[in-house]
């Protein structure tokens, strides 16, 4: 077992416990004031939840369309009429749809309750549980709506990825590939425990320094501007961590475009999402005239098109980027 220990420079502290069979740690994250539990879930995860005090499973429905305002109006009316206070605790067991819906959930009703999160698929266990970012989508686009409501501890039982799908697993992979680029950890070469243990580390470092991200904390966002917007135009039918391997692609494209990084980086960017079998073009449904509209809509776009790349001295936000590259680039992944 591994605990690594989130430590924000706002003075909150919590344990992400990573291991096999580290779910009977539950109990011991719950804030000791707890009187019941709200389990937030999927009816698929049929994870078994036993938190040691009153509990009660609150389903929601699968998928991005579920990651809503409608689901959080729901949600919440559930948890008043259940008479849930500030003195209970929310739990999100599930894959990032739930532990987002979970999250946001927790930080509004009531001002905030507090919540611990069971990460059920590689991309929860290694980014979307961790960190306190919380939030839904609009029609207008992803995460446009959301809260910073850090977790009191989250646990990630690589028991329960036995029953994932192939393809969630794979999505995960998208995710992972971007912490290689961050640090330039080899990855791919350790045991998926070791590689599980230390993108949840590269994350909490990223997060102790900078939890609202007012600057660092952006760089996780790496291949996201254009992994968004293919998720948010191609109505989400394409798993997230693959939108995200396709935007890793694109991204080191335009940083080659923009003259900031040689070929053989570029290259590096493709062997290591080609070894972990993601996708590396757009489909062909998805328009660019679409992809550009989308990619303004961006939260990071507050000075037009906006990316996170790669560059001499490592990723950086880059701000202003003009449009000719950018539809240039997107020749690239087609
Ligand atoms: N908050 C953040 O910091 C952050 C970071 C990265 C991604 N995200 C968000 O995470 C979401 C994607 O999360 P995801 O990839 O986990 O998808 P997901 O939550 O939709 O889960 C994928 C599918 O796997 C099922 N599932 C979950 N656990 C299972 C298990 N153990 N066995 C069998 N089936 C299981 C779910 O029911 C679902 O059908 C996106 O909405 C993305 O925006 C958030």
């Amino acid at each position: 077992m591994n605990e690594v220990q989130l430590e924000l420079n706002s003075g909150v502290t919590y344990p992400v416990i990573v291991g096999n069979g580290v779910l009977d740690r539950l109990p011991s994250l719950l804030p000791a004031i707890s009187n019941r539990a709200a389990i937030v879930t999927q009816k698929k995860i049929g994870v078994n939840i036993q938190t040691g005090i009153e509990q009660k499973i609150f389903e929601i429905d699968d998928g991005e369309e579920a990651k809503s305002l409608t689901t959080i109006e729901q949600l919440c009316s559930a948890f008043a009429q259940w008479g849930l206070t500030r003195a209970d605790v929310v739990v999100g067991v599930g894959g990032g749809v739930v532990t987002d819906v979970a999250g946001f959930a927790a930080a509004t009703y009531h001002r905030g309750v507090a919540v611990v999160h069971v990460a059920t698929t590689l991309l929860a266990q290694i980014d979307a549980a961790v960190g306190g970012k919380t939030g839904v989508n609009l029609p207008e686009g992803k995460n446009l709506v959301g809260a910073f409501w850090q977790p009191s501890g989250v646990i990630c039982d690589l028991d329960t990825l036995e029953t994932l799908p192939e393809q969630e697993l794979r999505s995960g992979l998208g995710e992972l590939a971007k912490y290689h680029f961050l640090t330039g950890d080899l990855l791919s070469e350790m045991e998926m425990k070791d590689r599980i243990v230390r993108a949840v580390e590269i994350k909490a470092e990223i997060v102790n320094q900078d939890e609202k991200e007012q600057g660092k904390r952006a760089l996780l966002n790496y291949g996201h501007t254009l992994g968004h917007a293919i998720e948010s135009v191609g109505n989400y039918g394409i798993k997230h961590g693959e939108a995200v391997a396709i935007g890793l692609i694109y991204a080191a494209e335009l940083a080659h475009t923009l003259g900031r990084i040689d070929n053989d980086r570029v290259l590096e960017h493709r062997r290591v999402i080609e070894s972990y079998d993601l996708p590396t073009v757009v489909p062909s449904v998805i328009d660019d005239q679409d992809l550009l509209s989308a990619m303004t809509r961006d939260k990071k776009a507050l000075d037009g098109y906006t990316f996170i790349l790669d560059g001499p001295e490592g990723l950086e936000i880059v701000r202003g980027v003009e449009e000719i590259s950018i539809k240039e680039t997107l020749e690239k992944v087609r």
